[in-house]
C-alpha cells in the first residue's frame, strides 16, 4: 500500500477501483483487519488538517434477521493538524449512511449535543473531547500528541454485512473557513481527505487565542468564576436571542464527563437531588471524608429547573442576577432583564484533574421547557473569558477564569403539533370561519364521535365565546339558519389552549382596522404573554395598537409584536360561567383594535387578502391558520352582523 501515495493521483484512481474488487474477493470474507491499513503516509501530503476515517472490524450480531441483521462495527476516525495554525475547537463531520447508531465514542462527544448511544444514520459531527484544539506542528516541534486526535467509534449497523464494507459517505472538517479537498479511498476500508484553509478573509481567530463568539438563538455561557484544586464555581447564564421566542419551566440537562459532581447551587436547583451514585461510587471513595448528605447531585446527567421567584433574595439559594423566575426567559425585546437567567455551582472533581487549571465543561447540553421551540445545543466552544462588573461596585470588571459558550438553535425538523389556532371573522360577512378542525390534533380513537377530516362548521361570531363542547346547538341552529348541510358526523373541535380571534372591523378610503382577541381555554393563566402577526403587505401602513402595547418588530417589516401593558399583561385561565348549571364556562380574554393608514400600502386588498394575517404567534408558538377567509356576499344581512358583534364585544366587556 506504501507505493499508492506516491503516484500520481490521475494514476490513483484506477488503482484504488481494482484495490476495491481485491479486497472484495479476498480479505473481506473473513472480515480481519487489513495488515495495516494506516494511512500514515498520505497525511504527509497534506499540508493542512488531515482527515481518515478506517474500518476496523465488524460482526454480525443477534438477532439473526436476513432482512434487517445487525452488525457491530468498530472503525477509527483520525484528525491531523498539518497545518501552520492551531485548529481550534475541530469538528468532523462523518457521513454515516447505514442506519448506524452510535455507542461510543472515544476522545469526542456528538456536536448536536446528543448523548451516545444516538441515531446517526444521517451524518454526525464530532467534536473533541477533552481535547478540542489541535496544535500546530510549529508550535509544538511536531509533537504528534498535541497536534493529532484518534477517535474510536463503536456502534451498530445495518445491512451491511461481509464481504461489504460500511464506509461512510464521506468525511469533512466543518470549522468555519476550511474546504476539504482531494477526498481518496484506500482499499475499501480507509478513506481521507484535506481539508485547508480556503479563504484567509474567513479564517476567523485563526492567529486568535480563543475563538470568535458565535451567534444564535439561545446563547448558555459557561463561566468559570473560582477555581480550586478539587473544586471550581462555575456560572451558567442563559439568554434569549431570539425576538419571537421565550421558554417557560426551562429545564436544562447536561452531562459530566469526568465524573465530576454538584456540591451546591443559587440560583436554580436540580430536578432531583440525589447522591447515590456518589455514595456508592468512586467520588464516595475517593472523598471519604465528605458529608455527601450535603451534595446536592451526583448523576451523570443532571437535570436543572429554576427557582421560583420568592427565592429571589434567599440568603443560601438566591441573590443571583437574573435568577429565581420559575424558568421563564421572554424576548429581548420585552424585557431585557428577563430575557436571560442564571445560576451558580459548585463542582467537585475527581483525579486526575485536581488541579485547578485542568477544567473542563460538561457536554451535550440540551433545553427544553413547557412553552418553547425546540433548540439543538452546539458543544461548548472555548471562548475569551467573560467580564462581570465588579461585585463590590468598583468601576472595574472581573474576567472569568475560563469561559465556554454554547450555542442553541432552534430547529424546525420535528413537525411539534400547534397549542393555539387563528379564527377568522369580517365586518362584511355575518359568519365567522373558526379554527380549523384538530388545529392542536385529535386522539385518533376509532371510536370517536367526531370527524378529523370534515372542515369546521361556520359561526355566528358570539358562539366564538363558548367553549367548543356547548357549541354544538348553536351550530347546528346558525346552518339551519344559513341554509348550510352539516355533515352527519360532525367536526372535531380545535383542541387549542389558545385561540386568536382576527377580526377584520372596517375598511375606509385612508385606512383600516382589526380587532385581535386572545382566548384562553387552559387551566392556567399567561403572564408576561405576547403576539406577534404577520400581515405580508399591510404593515408599513400600521398606525397603532389600542388597549395593548403593540410595535412593528424591530428589523421587520411585516410583523407587528404585541404585549400586555402593565396589568394587563396576564392572559387569564377559563373560568366557571356565573351560573355554573347554566352557563358553559368563560375563557380568559384580551382585546384590542389595531388600525393601519392606506396611504404607504397602495393597492392594499383588506377584505380578500392583506386584511387577514399570514402567521401569528402567541408566546413565541406558531398558530394554525384557517384555509379560507370570510368572502364577501354581494348581499350582506347587515342587522344579524350586528347583533352578533355587539354581542361578543359586550360579553368581553363584562
Ligand atoms: C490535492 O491534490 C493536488 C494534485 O491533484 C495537489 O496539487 C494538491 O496539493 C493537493 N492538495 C492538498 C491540500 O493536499
Ligand atoms: C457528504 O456527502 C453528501 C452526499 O454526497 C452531501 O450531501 C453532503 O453535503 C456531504 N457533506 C459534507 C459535510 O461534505
Ligand atoms: C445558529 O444560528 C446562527 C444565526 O442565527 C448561525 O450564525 C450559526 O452558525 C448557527 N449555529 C449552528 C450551530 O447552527
Ligand atoms: C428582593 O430584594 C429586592 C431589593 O431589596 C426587592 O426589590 C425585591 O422585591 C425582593 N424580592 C422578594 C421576592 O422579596
Ligand atoms: C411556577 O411554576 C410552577 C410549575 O409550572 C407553577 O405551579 C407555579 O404556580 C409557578 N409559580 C409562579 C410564582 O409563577
Ligand atoms: C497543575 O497543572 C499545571 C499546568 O498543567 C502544572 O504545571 C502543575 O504542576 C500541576 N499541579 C499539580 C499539583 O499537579
Ligand atoms: C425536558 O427535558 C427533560 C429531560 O431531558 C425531560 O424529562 C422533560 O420531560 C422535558 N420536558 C418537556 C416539557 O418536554
Ligand atoms: C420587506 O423587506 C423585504 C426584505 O427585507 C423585502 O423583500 C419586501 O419587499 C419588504 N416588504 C414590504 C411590504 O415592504
Ligand atoms: C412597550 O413595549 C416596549 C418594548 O417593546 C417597551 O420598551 C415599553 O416600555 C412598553 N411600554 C409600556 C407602557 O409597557
Ligand atoms: C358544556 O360541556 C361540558 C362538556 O361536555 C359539560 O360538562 C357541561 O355541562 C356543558 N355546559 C353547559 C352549560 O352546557
Ligand atoms: C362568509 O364567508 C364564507 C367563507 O368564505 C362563505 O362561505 C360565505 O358564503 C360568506 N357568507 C356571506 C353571507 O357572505
Amino acid at each position: 500500500m506504501a507505493v499508492v501515495h506516491d503516484l500520481n493521483p490521475v494514476i490513483i484512481i484506477p488503482f484504488v477501483l481494482l484495490s476495491v474488487s481485491l479486497f472484495n474477493t479476498s480479505f473481506s470474507q473473513s472480515q480481519a483487519p487489513p495488515p495495516d491499513p494506516a494511512p500514515a503516509p498520505a497525511s504527509d501530503s497534506c499540508n493542512g488538517v488531515f482527515l481518515s476515517y478506517t474500518y476496523n472490524s465488524g460482526r454480525a450480531i443477534p438477532p439473526t434477521d436476513p432482512t434487517n441483521q445487525a452488525y457491530r462495527f468498530e472503525s477509527t476516525l483520525r484528525v491531523v493538524n498539518n497545518g501552520r495554525h492551531e485548529l481550534k475547537s475541530w469538528r468532523a463531520f462523518v457521513g454515516f449512511n447505514h442506519r448506524e447508531l452510535l455507542v461510543s465514542a472515544s476522545n469526542a462527544v456528538l456536536a448536536d449535543g446528543n448523548s451516545l448511544p444516538d441515531a446517526v444514520g444521517n451524518g454526525a459531527v464530532f467534536a473533541g473531547f477533552p481535547m478540542s484544539d489541535l496544535k500546530s506542528a510549529v508550535e509544538t516541534a511536531g509533537d504528534t500528541s498535541q497536534m493529532e486526535v484518534s477517535v474510536g467509534l463503536v456502534g451498530t449497523q445495518f445491512g451491511v454485512g461481509a464481504p461489504d464494507v460500511p464506509m461512510p459517505l464521506n468525511i469533512s472538517l466543518v470549522n468555519d473557513g476550511y474546504t476539504c479537498v482531494n477526498a481518496t479511498n484506500q482499499g475499501n476500508r480507509v478513506m481521507h481527505v484535506c481539508c485547508v484553509i480556503q479563504d484567509t478573509n474567513s479564517n476567523r481567530g485563526v492567529n486568535e487565542e480563543f475563538l470568535p463568539r458565535q451567534d444564535g438563538d439561545l446563547i448558555i455561557m459557561y463561566d468559570v468564576i473560582r477555581a480550586y484544586d478539587v473544586n471550581y464555581w462555575a456560572q451558567v447564564s442563559i439568554s434569549n436571542h431570539d425576538p419571537l421566542s421565550r421558554l417557560d419551566n426551562w429545564q436544562l440537562s447536561f452531562d459530566w464527563m469526568r465524573e465530576e459532581f454538584i456540591y451546591t447551587m443559587r440560583g436554580a436547583y436540580p430536578y432531583v437531588v440525589d447522591t447515590t451514585d456518589c455514595v456508592f461510587g468512586r467520588q464516595g471513595q475517593y472523598y471519604q471524608d465528605m458529608d455527601f448528605s450535603q451534595v446536592l447531585n451526583c448523576q451523570r446527567r443532571p437535570t436543572i429547573i429554576d427557582l421560583p421567584p420568592t427565592m429571589a433574595n434567599d440568603s443560601n439559594l438566591g441573590r443571583i442576577p437574573f435568577c429565581c423566575r420559575n424558568g421563564t426567559i421572554l424576548p429581548p425585546l420585552m424585557d431585557p432583564s428577563k430575557s436571560r437567567s442564571s445560576f451558580q455551582m459548585q463542582v467537585y472533581k475527581m483525579p486526575p484533574d485536581l488541579n485547578r487549571t485542568e477544567l473542563a465543561p460538561p457536554q451535550n447540553w440540551k433545553i427544553n421547557g413547557t412553552m418553547n421551540p425546540d433548540y439543538e445545543c452546539g458543544s461548548p466552544m472555548r471562548v475569551s473569558p467573560s467580564q462581570f462588573p465588579d461585585p463590590s461596585g468598583l468601576p472595574s470588571e472581573t474576567a472569568a477564569i475560563a469561559s465556554w459558550q454554547v450555542v442553541c438553535n432552534m430547529t424546525q425538523s420535528r413537525q411539534a403539533v400547534p397549542r393555539c389556532c387563528v379564527s377568522y371573522s369580517a365586518f362584511f360577512n355575518d359568519s365567522a370561519i373558526p379554527c380549523n378542525t384538530c388545529a392542536c390534533g385529535c386522539n385518533s380513537n376509532p371510536s370517536q364521535t367526531c370527524s378529523a377530516s370534515e372542515p369546521a362548521l361556520l359561526l355566528r361570531p358570539d358562539t366564538l365565546l363558548i367553549p367548543f363542547e356547548n357549541r354544538t346547538a348553536e351550530a347546528l341552529e346558525w346552518a339551519d339558519i344559513k341554509r348550510r348541510t352539516v355533515p352527519n358526523l360532525l367536526p372535531c373541535g380545535d383542541n387549542c389552549g389558545v385561540s386568536i380571534n382576527w377580526h377584520v372591523l372596517s375598511d375606509f378610503k385612508d385606512g383600516w382596522s382589526a380587532r385581535i382577541t386572545l382566548f384562553n381555554w387552559g387551566e392556567s393563566r399567561f403572564e408576561d404573554w405576547f403576539a406577534a402577526v404577520q400581515l405580508d403587505n399591510a404593515v408599513p401602513g400600521f398606525e397603532e395598537v389600542y388597549t395593548f402595547n403593540g410595535s412593528v418588530l424591530q428589523g421587520s417589516n411585516n410583523t407587528i409584536f404585541m404585549q400586555g401593558r402593565p396589568g394587563l399583561n396576564y392572559l387569564l385561565a377559563e373560568t366557571d360561567g356565573s351560573n355554573p348549571r347554566k352557563d358553559p364556562r368563560v375563557p380568559g380574554t384580551q382585546q384590542s383594535v389595531i388600525s393601519f393608514k392606506k396611504k404607504s400600502t397602495p393597492g392594499i386588498q383588506v377584505a380578500t387578502r392583506d386584511g387577514f394575517p399570514t402567521k401569528v404567534l402567541f408566546n413565541g408558538e406558531e398558530c394554525a391558520l384557517p384555509t379560507i377567509l370570510p368572502s364577501k356576499a354581494p348581499m350582506i344581512s347587515a342587522a344579524s352582523s350586528i347583533v352578533g358583534f355587539l354581542t361578543l364585544a359586550l360579553l368581553l366587556l363584562m
